[in-house]
């Protein structure tokens, strides 16, 4: 069984996690580097975005979500495992690397520029008659995932970015056939494997206060099959959604406000979008349900429903019952939340405002929406059954999480959470770790039939003490027994924490070799 060992990390050994890792790799792990066996029905690839670097040309970023997208692919195939990284190269990272400096401000407040010289530009701008520019950069950073021969990287506001999967070389920005006209794409998308579908979202939001959000169902040629628009006043922000069969749920929050001064003072470089992320008592908090296209739903208008003020990042398992009504879990956070960077080591300021998984009802008829704390530990980032989403065969919830009592942080543990019976596991880690990513031992004829926790867990973990990573391998049925496998790095290098990550059956790898290593 993992251990609860209740020691607290060193802060300054843990904020080494963020570090750059400038160099990218390509190789087969040796198997005198794993500890334990990689099952034989792990075959596949498990991808992970995050920032890969924490400076620019010597100016510290003021926050990791500022960082240019570094890819990692682990290959599972035949027991043997390859690895492989490299950085999104995006133009603002190209032409940053031919200016030898920064040029690009960031979303959460790392600027190109000092602040005279930003309030200079917007004051010389503003007497022009001409609008301020805000050239914020796109790290595309957030997520990464394979559909239909590609890999595409994500940041919310903007548009993804192309990878070739064999290689992971960046091929360039991609509007997807001109569909994302919106020009973004969220970080978080599902799947409907039933139908054999991709779902994404675009957000754009008009300084008159009117959204656009759209949503967008592809085919496994990327044929767009289903897209639906609409502008919803006070939808400042989405950056997950739950994919129902009747509906498409979102949260809209009252944590993001928009304005006209708040415009300009991003551009004259006095806060960015990301510091200004904090509770407006005067803004709604609702989930908002979009019909979807293709089914005989009577609905066939946006309905929102009240819901308490809190503000949701992501969400976990989810269904709709016999009378329609729906049911999701999702991680909280209270009205105390902000994006600060935590001691320098979480995201936002998980010491006083930690992520707490809750159960939401929605009776759709009634319009009315209950919840319920669901668990008592710090979490976030939960992951599903990336085939069942949405689905009454996909119960188990699996959390990024601090199971230590007095502690929030760091994230150490794996919790996996049955929805239907509020039972839990745990896997207590002996280091940092980040998104736990479900794989399915069946690929993908697993949407349905037997239970949705035949598979495994994968999980980054941090090891502060060596400043080194390496990804554990969890039997899903059994996540509080002892890891199967421990994949240690041949270079003995660690990777800067990750954001999102993803599984696909696929593998783009050709056999392993046959002489040992
Ligand atoms: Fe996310």
């Amino acid at each position: 069984m993992s251990a609860k060992v209740r020691i607290p990390l060193d802060v300054q050994q843990l904020r080494r996690g963020w570090e750059s890792l400038e160099r990218e790799s390509s190789y087969w792990v040796p198997q005198a580097d794993i500890i334990g066996q990689i099952p034989r029905g792990l075959r596949g690839t498990f991808l992970r975005n995050g920032p890969g670097v924490n400076a620019v040309y010597g100016k510290r970023l003021k926050h990791p979500i500022d960082g240019d997208g570094m890819v990692c692919a682990l290959t599972f195939i035949d027991g043997r495992v390859h690895f492989r990284s490299k950085f999104v190269s995006s133009s603002h990272r190209r032409e940053e690397r031919d200016a030898g400096k920064v040029l690009y401000d960031g979303q959460m407040g790392t600027r190109a520029t000092g602040p005279v010289t930003q309030f200079g530009k917007v004051l010389v701008s503003l007497l022009s008659g001409k609008k301020p520019k805000i050239k914020f950069r796109n790290p595309s950073n957030t997520s990464v995932f394979y559909w239909g021969g590609k890999v595409l990287t994500t940041y919310e506001t903007n548009l993804p970015h192309c990878l070739d999967p064999y290689t992971l070389e960046t091929m360039g920005l991609d509007d997807l056939g001109g569909t994302l006209k919106l020009h973004a794409m969220a970080a978080h998308y599902r799947v409907d494997m039933k139908k054999k579908r991709l779902i994404c979202l675009s957000l754009r939001v008009r300084l008159n206060g009117a959204a656009e959000v759209g949503f967008y169902e592809f085919d496994e040629h990327w044929h767009c099959c289903n897209a639906v628009h609409h502008s919803i006043a006070g939808l400042n922000y989405i950056h997950d959604f739950v994919l129902l069969p009747q509906f498409y749920l979102v949260h809209m929050t009252p944590f993001v406000k928009v304005s006209t001064s708040l415009v300009l003072k991003w551009a004259a470089g006095i806060s960015s979008p990301g510091e200004e992320m904090r509770y407006h008592s005067d803004l709604p908090s609702k989930f908002v349900l979009i019909p979807r296209p293709g089914h005989s739903n009577p609905n066939s208008t946006v309905i929102m429903i009240n819901t308490e003020p809190f503000h949701i990042f992501h969400y976990g398992t989810a269904y709709q019952d016999r009378h329609d009504n729906i049911h999701f879990t999702a991680v909280c956070l209270d009205t105390n939340f902000n994006m600060t960077f935590d001691d320098e080591i979480a995201l936002s300021n998980v010491s006083v405002s930690p992520g707490r998984l809750f159960k939401f009802h929605i009776d759709v008829k009634q319009l009315t929406c209950s919840q319920e704390m669901a668990d008592l530990a710090s979490v976030e980032f939960p992951t599903v059954h990336p085939f069942r989403h949405g689905l009454s065969t996909s119960r188990y919830n699996y959390l990024m999480a601090s199971d230590r009592q007095g502690y929030n942080l760091p994230y150490r543990d794996v919790i996996k959470f049955d929805h239907l019976s509020s039972s839990r596991q745990v896997y207590y880690s002996h280091g940092s770790i980040g998104e736990p990513v479900f794989a399915p031992r069946h690929g993908y004829s697993s949407y349905e039939g037997g239970d949705d926790d035949d598979g495994y867990v994968l999980v980054q973990l941090y090891n502060p003490e060596l400043h080194r990573t390496e990804f554990i391998v969890l039997d899903a049925r059994h996540i509080d027994a002892d890891p199967c496998a421990r994949i240690c790095l041949k270079l003995k290098h660690h990777i800067p924490y990750g954001f999102h990550g993803s599984f696909t059956p696929d593998v783009f790898v050709s056999a392993p070799p046959t002489s040992k290593l």
